[in-house]
């Protein structure tokens, strides 16, 4: 077997004109790779004498050894990014996808309607005590209803147990508690539960809508998220109100509208429980009151006709600029 004397200077030589990590990359597997001439001949050994095989064995070894440590020092030495990082300041600039994202769209358009309603925008907390997220709005310690809420909790152990809020209800409290009635507050903002599929994330986004006034009934609350749907969807809507079971509304609905011959539910409401109106200190012979909850991802999927609510997240940019 032939060992060429000068394979060290070649490697040093081929090295001196790499000028970025793919020509590097290039000429280390010319050296070292597996058509390499030394790979090759480790592969021929077994056809030597066994005398001719250490010995040939033992120069391909030293070879092999020096080579990886000259391309170790290089790559070491090298700072590709300096190199090649070249910004060549008179190219156009590239056309860059501009504009909100879907959800911020639709949830932009859902606070224009009750904005326009005079329903003021208040901003709530995403970690949130037990007491916000479930207690005052009714959910008792060990209620069946925390089930369908599965949710990431930050401390379990301490009195004031930290959860990442699972629904934008625990603003309807903090705004009861801090201001006084007449209330028409809405919130949009991250929720966050357990679950992850096609139609489902573990973070996703609602809007939450509280109204609370004399005489205030579900005729109201009806007319109002009627009247909202339509807007929202540009068109006439099939739209049903179907019983259904919060523990901080009494009557509770959950509201689906008809799409190509589906009903497909998109938010919840009812009449505020009186036991929530208590628990903020509102007087609930005088007041009563609405409230409802709409996942923003659900009504963006059939706005735009999306059919994975993860496509939303997927920062892939053509798919966001066909929205
Ligand atoms: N918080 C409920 C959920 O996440 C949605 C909801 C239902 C909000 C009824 C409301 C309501 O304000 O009245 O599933």
């Amino acid at each position: 077997m032939q060992i060429p004397k000068d394979l060290i200077e070649e490697a040093l030589r081929s090295l001196s004109s790499v000028a970025n990590e793919s020509d590097f990359f290039k000429v280390r597997s010319q050296f070292l790779g597996k058509k390499s001439f030394i790979q090759l001949s480790f592969k021929e050994l077994k056809n030597l004498d066994p005398e001719k095989k250490v010995l040939a064995a033992k120069e391909l070894n030293l070879l092999r050894n020096q080579l990886n440590n000259i391309f170790r020092d290089f790559q070491e030495n090298i700072n590709f990014n300096s190199a090649v990082d070249i910004i060549d300041t008179s190219l156009p600039v590239q056309d860059s996808v501009s504009g909100a994202h879907p959800i911020s769209k639709c949830t932009n358009k859902i606070l224009e309607y009750f904005e326009n309603l005079n329903f003021k925008t208040f901003y709530g907390n995403e970690i949130e005590t037990d007491f916000y997220n479930f207690e005052a709005l009714n959910f008792p310690k060990n209620h069946p209803a925390r089930q369908m809420h599965d949710t990431f909790y930050v401390d379990t152990q301490s009195k004031d147990s930290y959860l990442l809020r699972t629904h934008t209800s625990n603003t309807q409290i903090h705004s009861m508690l801090e201001h006084a009635a007449p209330i028409y507050m809405l919130s949009p903002g991250r929720v966050y539960r357990c679950d992850s599929d096609t139609t489902h994330l573990p973070m996703f986004t609602q809007v939450e809508g509280l109204a609370v006034d004399v005489d205030i009934s579900f005729a109201d609350l009806k007319g109002i998220l009627i009247d909202f749907l339509e807007f929202f969807f540009n068109k006439k809507m099939d739209i049903r109100f179907r019983p259904s079971y919060f523990p901080f509304t009494e009557p509770s609905a959950e509201v689906d509208i008809k799409f190509d011959s589906d009903w497909l539910e998109v938010l919840g409401c009812g009449m505020v429980h009186p036991n929530v109106l208590k628990n903020c200190n509102i007087d609930h012979h005088k007041f009563q009151g609405y409230a409802f909850g709409m996942g923003v991802e659900r009504l963006a999927m059939l706005y735009y006709g999306v059919k994975d609510i993860r496509d939303f997240y997927s920062s892939n940019l053509e798919f966001l600029e066909q929205i």
